[in-house]
């Protein structure tokens, strides 16, 4: 084994950034439910029940055909440290060997304890939970509250944690009259990235990003308030009057109040949908290192205050291959118009012009797990509010596709965003929010790894390196001599 390499692993847990006695809830969590320390963490694709059994002194040996040389490099939790590449080097000119990994693909940025996938098996837990028994048995405070300290509350701390972000579901008024100077028709995702970011202007302590009670505030603010935010987004967009929380309500009963309620004294949400809506926010509260929380992450690593960050991570939430895919799904959908069009549709995705929205998943490479859920509670809210007629035209898509050499051989099945907006349709909101409704429970998801970042003694700012591939150094042309 190297020294140089067996230092580099050393060195960077003990360093400088640690804090003692500023312990997450998140790292608490981890020692909790892997007491095994460094060694017990799933970073490993193949088999979380072999990790244990693993020698934590397995090696890689190099050779480098440039040189002849060999290198050992040390192997834990299935990876290598690319720094521990840098000593490979053809010459003294070299600066060491780099690992090129565009888009991430095989490349671990964390250690984490919050959320735990493995694609091939469709299985999806949060802090070990199964994801499937959290939304048969949890409402989306309690599952929040998981992700968020580690461990399921007790009675005593799910009252207080849901009373505390009741307390703060309020908007400051200046936060109402900022929301009304978009444009009349702007689109409610544009309003709730711009109106997070915005909050930071407001809460002047959350720059304190190291002290733990700031976090704490900033925490229940977030949660309580990105839904009041998209209530008025979603009010804004279609030319209502905002509506006050209601602290009779549940969180998703008053979300759907601040949503719905017209001229009655009091909104009385319906409880299936109510339900429904519980079992969506929880199915999306967290899901790992994905775009959105890669950004969080990324941005986080400056020490910026967690409003900018999350406004940051929202932005990249928005897309149509993220978060905003559930929007996307719904115009192919209605462009596809009917059951008897989808074989020309998919002839045409396999023939490169254009894809299946709300399927495949960079890390599912079977049924996604919320998929599942999601299509259960279709059938739940479809008997309240009848039944999506574009349902027909999903469903033939995913039993042709299914059945499709291209789509089996590339592992694509349907992902959570393939039913999801066809049940928020049903409920009565305008497609174009669907990303704020998948955003208001990934506040839950992109605090937790934005403060396990934080606290992460390895973690440092965020700067990937590149391979220059530009001209090579030139000489200045003055402007009339330029051809
Ligand atoms: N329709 C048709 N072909 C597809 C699709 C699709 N939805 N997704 C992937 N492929 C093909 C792709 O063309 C490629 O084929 P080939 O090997 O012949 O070039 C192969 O499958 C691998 O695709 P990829 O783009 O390399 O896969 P990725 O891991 O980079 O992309 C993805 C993952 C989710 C961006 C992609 O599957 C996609 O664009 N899906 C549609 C958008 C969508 O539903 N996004 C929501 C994701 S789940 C919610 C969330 O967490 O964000």
């Amino acid at each position: 084994m190297c020294a140089w390499a067996r230092a580099c692993v050393c060195s960077a847990a003990a360093s400088p950034r640690s804090r003692p006695g500023c312990r997450s809830a998140a790292s608490a969590a981890s020692s909790r439910i892997w007491p095994g320390g460094s060694t017990a963490a799933i970073a490993c694709r193949p088999n979380i029940d072999q990790r244990a059994a693993r020698d934590t002194a397995e090696t890689l040996t190099i050779t480098d055909n440039r040189t002849g040389k060999q290198y050992e490099i040390s192997i834990k939790e299935c990876a290598i440290r690319a720094t521990d590449l840098r000593q490979i080097k053809a010459g003294p000119e070299d600066g060491g060997l780099m690992t090129y990994d565009p888009a991430f693909l095989n490349t671990a940025a964390c250690r984490s304890a919050i959320t735990y996938i493995n694609g091939d098996k469709g299985i999806l837990w949060y802090r070990g939970y199964p994801i499937e028994q959290l939304a048969e048995h949890c409402n989306y405070l309690e599952v929040a509250y998981l992700i968020l300290f580690g461990e399921l509350p007790t009675e005593p701390q799910l009252t207080k944690w849901t009373d505390n972000i009741t307390q703060h579901t309020l908007l400051h008024e200046n936060v109402k009259k900022l929301m009304e100077g978009f444009q009349y028709d702007a689109h409610p995702m544009g309003i709730f990235i711009s109106t997070v970011g915005a909050l930071s202007t407001l809460y002047r302590d959350a720059k304190q990003v190291f002290d733990q009670e700031s976090r704490n505030r900033q925490c229940t603010r977030l949660i309580a308030k990105v839904a009041s935010i998209a209530g008025y987004a979603y009010r804004h967009s279609i030319g209502r009057n905002y509506i006050y929380p209601d602290n009779d309500l549940s969180f998703t009963g008053n979300f759907l109040n601040m949503l719905f309620k017209m001229t009655e004294l009091k909104y009385q949400p319906n409880p299936v949908l109510e339900r429904a809506l519980d079992v969506l926010f929880i199915l999306h509260a967290d899901h790992e290192q994905n775009c959105s929380t890669t950004v969080m992450r990324n941005i986080g690593s400056s020490h910026v205050d967690p409003y900018s960050a999350i406004a940051g991570a929202a932005a990249a939430l928005w897309g149509p291959l993220h978060g905003g895919a559930n929007e996307a799904v719904l115009r192919m959908l209605e462009a596809i118009g009917s059951k008897q069009n989808v074989p020309a549709f998919i002839k045409r995705v396999k023939a490169g012009d254009g894809r299946l929205m709300g399927f495949g998943h960079r890390v599912y490479k079977s049924y996604d797990p919320r998929a599942k859920i999601i299509k259960r509670v279709a059938d739940q809210v479809f008997e309240v509010t009848g039944r999506n007629p574009l349902l027909d035209i999903a469903l033939e898509l995913e039993r042709i596709a299914l059945e499709d050499e291209y789509f089996i051989t590339r592992k694509l099945y349907p992902n959570v965003d393939f039913y999801s907006g066809l049940i928020y349709q049903a409920m009565g909101f305008p497609k174009d929010f669907f990303p704020v409704m998948f955003a208001i429970p990934r506040t839950a998801g992109w605090f937790a790894q934005w403060e396990e970042m934080l606290l992460d003694a390895e973690q440092k700012i965020a700067r990937p390196r590149q391979i220059y591939v530009g001209p090579r150094r030139r000489d200045f042309v003055a402007r009339e001599q330029r051809k």
